[in-house]
């Protein structure tokens, strides 16, 4: 992109200026910074102005991008909007300004189920297994748009979790909390995405499984795939992620490479000093 052809989100700047609340004081965003990152990046979300009820703007211009390959991370204080911005990139919650693309391609408000098939996978934070449904059905929903790719792909996802293959026929209601987050993940596989975006998949287990959903996250990036995810473990997220953003009151507070992140005093002091102890 020429430093003078406007993004689609700059298209809408002033509208976009209308909307903004002015009065959260957070860091201001560094736009060329991120518009030199995005430039050919697989996903971009440029200044967006998101939010649920009217009037009321949850995303206040709010930037990301990741590129083919990298595993992005998302910290942040509870409500800072970081679940949001994963709904936004994928067609959840309404974008008011501001743009999404994959791979340079606009698909700002385009509804899930075809962002499915144009290549993103959502794990959501809540909710994320048919709990009366077995471990196969559950990944037979994942590939329901094409269902002759079931058989690869789920010797795909049973390569990266064996035990969900063993216990396939198995309610995933019955499963443990760190089983539902395989199956989640495995089903959001099931289209063999290029982005998958994964919201707080360590919340509520324990230790050891939290360090096994990060090694898996980091099998799946591996395997080919970008990842964009939210994690209350911020300290654990920032050591596998390539880069991090740090959302604070709708709005980019930091942004650097994981390890910058871990640290840098202001994100140690103001993010990871209680995060971290998750
Ligand atoms: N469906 C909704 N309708 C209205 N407001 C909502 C909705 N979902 C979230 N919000 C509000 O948006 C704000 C940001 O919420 P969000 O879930 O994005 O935060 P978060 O950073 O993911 O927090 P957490 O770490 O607790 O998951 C909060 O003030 C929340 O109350
Ligand atoms: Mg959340």
């Amino acid at each position: 992109m020429s430093d003078f052809t406007p993004s689609p989100g700059e298209k809408n700047r002033a509208e976009a200026e209308l909307l903004r609340d002015r009065d959260s004081g957070s860091t201001p965003i560094d736009r060329s910074a991120h518009l030199e990152g995005a430039a050919d990046s697989l996903v971009v979300a440029d200044d967006i102005i998101a939010g649920y009820v009217p009037g009321v703007n949850i995303l206040n211009g709010c930037d990301l991008y990741a590129k083919r390959g990298e595993l992005v991370g998302i910290i942040g204080p509870n409500g800072a909007g970081k679940s949001t911005l994963l709904k936004a990139l994928f067609g959840l919650v309404n974008v008011r300004s501001g743009s999404v693309t994959l791979d340079g391609e606009d698909i700002t408000n385009v509804k899930p189920n075809k962002l499915v098939s144009q290549g993103i996978g959502f794990v959501p934070q809540n909710n994320n297994v048919f709990p009366s449904l077995t471990i196969e059905e559950n990944l037979q929903m994942g590939a329901f748009q094409a269902p002759s790719k079931f058989k690869e792909r789920f010797e795909f996802v049973a390569s990266l979790f064996p035990a969900l293959a063993d216990r396939r026929k198995q309610p995933a209601g019955s499963l443990s909390g760190g089983e539902r987050q395989m199956v989640a993940m495995s089903r959001a596989l099931m289209m063999d995405p290029s982005v998958i975006l994964l919201d707080e998949p360590s919340a509520g287990l324990s230790p050891v499984l939290q360090d096994d959903v990060f090694i898996r996250t980091k099998q799946i990036n591996t395997a080919g795939v970008t990842v964009i995810m939210v994690e209350q473990n911020a300290s654990r997220c920032l050591q596998i992620c390539d880069r991090g953003y740090v959302l604070d009151q709708g709005r980019n507070a930091y942004t650097g490479t994981g390890a910058s992140l871990l640290k840098d005093p202001k994100v140690i002091e103001l993010y990871l000093g209680t995060l971290a102890q998750a």
